[in-house]
């Protein structure tokens, strides 16, 4: 079984991986967890007999305490995804999922709402529960927490995770201490953050080179500005793409409400900006997109600020789903990507996506 260094200096040797200090820095310790897993009693040996289930503090928790998780954070463009999936590859056990953390929050929430159906007091348990039955190793991508809902149950849910055995593995651009900063009754949020502290292994990935910045930028898909040049090149695109077939409004069902996508023709679509991030949009609602389509047209997107930074969030959500599930993206802009959010409270956030803007622009990005 490889090691996660083994595997690192096999993508140098082939040519798939520049060598990189700061990420081989890094490779003991990612190294150590996969060592730890392995070393881990099969999960059928920790099930034994219902006298000792009984005897446990969690009813079902296992015996010996999960493998500390890693915490691996810095700046956008540093590996840190790609480590993760190193991880990921190298993990020798069957029961391991890798997930964004965005999209594995909706999930809970989802799953949540669920048994607070059934009018059941304590809601999060099971669904903790449930989760850890299935996996034992979670490896998250890009974990932030923005919102309250989500802020007020991390710290339980992860603690009945971690008590029932499951072993944590995330990335994210910031530090623990920086997480949900400024956020509402941020106070009910520090327990996580020490949580956190104390489950995972917290590394900083101080690489100095972003590894997105270069690649080599492919054929022309991001117009700016967002003028009438721009507008007829989108078009010229359109034409190409959709062999001039005629477009129609795609309707997708969200949670039982109706979402649109003003033109598609079979799994392209176009929107303007305001079409996409001016209504009162979510994640489920970008994810539905994202899985509908291979390529998005987004016409006109506009300087971002705090004048409108609802739109700018609906925008970061929106990139992070398309990302994610690799779907092409042409675009017109008031500017290039690092220029379209500035300054700022929200440009900070910001940086990732116009990193993620930047690799959606190379030629070979994209499923299609
Ligand atoms: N050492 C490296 N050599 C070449 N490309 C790399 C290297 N490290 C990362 N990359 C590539 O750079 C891009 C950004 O890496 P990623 O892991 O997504 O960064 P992060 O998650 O830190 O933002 C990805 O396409 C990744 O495959
Ligand atoms: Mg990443």
């Amino acid at each position: 079984m490889a090691t996660v260094s083994e595997l690192y200096e096999a993508r140098v040797k082939a040519g798939q991986l520049a060598p990189d200090d700061a990420q081989r820095g890094v490779l003991p310790a990612l190294d150590r967890l996969v060592r730890d897993l392995a070393a881990r009693p099969a999960p059928q040996a920790q099930k034994s007999g219902w006298l000792s289930r009984l005897m446990k503090p969690g009813n079902g928790a296992a015996d010996t305490p999960p493998v500390k998780g890693i915490y691996l954070w810095g700046g956008v463009g540093r590996g840190k995804s790609m480590l993760m999936d190193l991880v990921m590859d190298a993990a020798p056990l069957d029961q391991k999922r890798r997930v964004h953390f965005h999209e594995f929050m909706q999930e809970v929430q989802g799953a949540l709402e669920a048994v607070r159906k059934t009018g059941q007091q304590d809601v999060v348990r099971p669904v903790a529960r449930s989760i850890a039955e299935k996996v034992k190793l979670l490896c998250f991508d890009e974990m932030q927490i923005t919102d309250i809902a989500d802020a007020m149950i991390v710290g339980r849910l992860f603690q009945i995770l971690f008590e029932e055995g499951v072993t944590v593995v995330t990335t994210s651009n910031r530090v623990p201490e920086d997480l949900y900063k400024n956020g509402l009754n941020r106070q009910l949020f520090l327990p996580f953050i020490a949580l956190l502290r104390e489950r995972l292994e917290v590394i900083e990935l101080a690489s100095a080179t972003d590894h997105r910045q270069n690649r080599d930028e492919g054929g022309q898909v991001w117009f700016t500005p967002a003028d009438s040049i721009a507008r007829s090149h989108m078009d010229l695109l359109w034409r190409e793409e959709t062999a001039g077939a005629p477009a129609q409004p795609l309707m997708l069902e969200v949670k039982g409400r109706k979402v649109e996508i003003p033109e598609h023709v079979g799994r392209i679509g176009r929107a303007s900006f305001w079409e996409l991030c001016g209504k009162p949009l979510g994640p489920a609602d970008y994810l539905a997109m994202a899985e509908a389509l291979d390529l998005l047209f987004i016409d006109s997107i506009p300087r971002l600020s705090q004048s409108n930074y609802n739109e700018a969030k609906r925008f970061v959500t929106l990139i992070d789903a398309l990302y994610e599930a690799k779907v092409r993206l042409i675009a017109s802009a008031a500017d290039n990507p690092e220029r379209l959010y500035a300054e700022g409270e929200g440009a900070f956030e910001f940086e990732r996506t116009a990193s993620r803007l930047h690799e959606m622009r190379d030629a070979d990005w994209g499923r299609g």
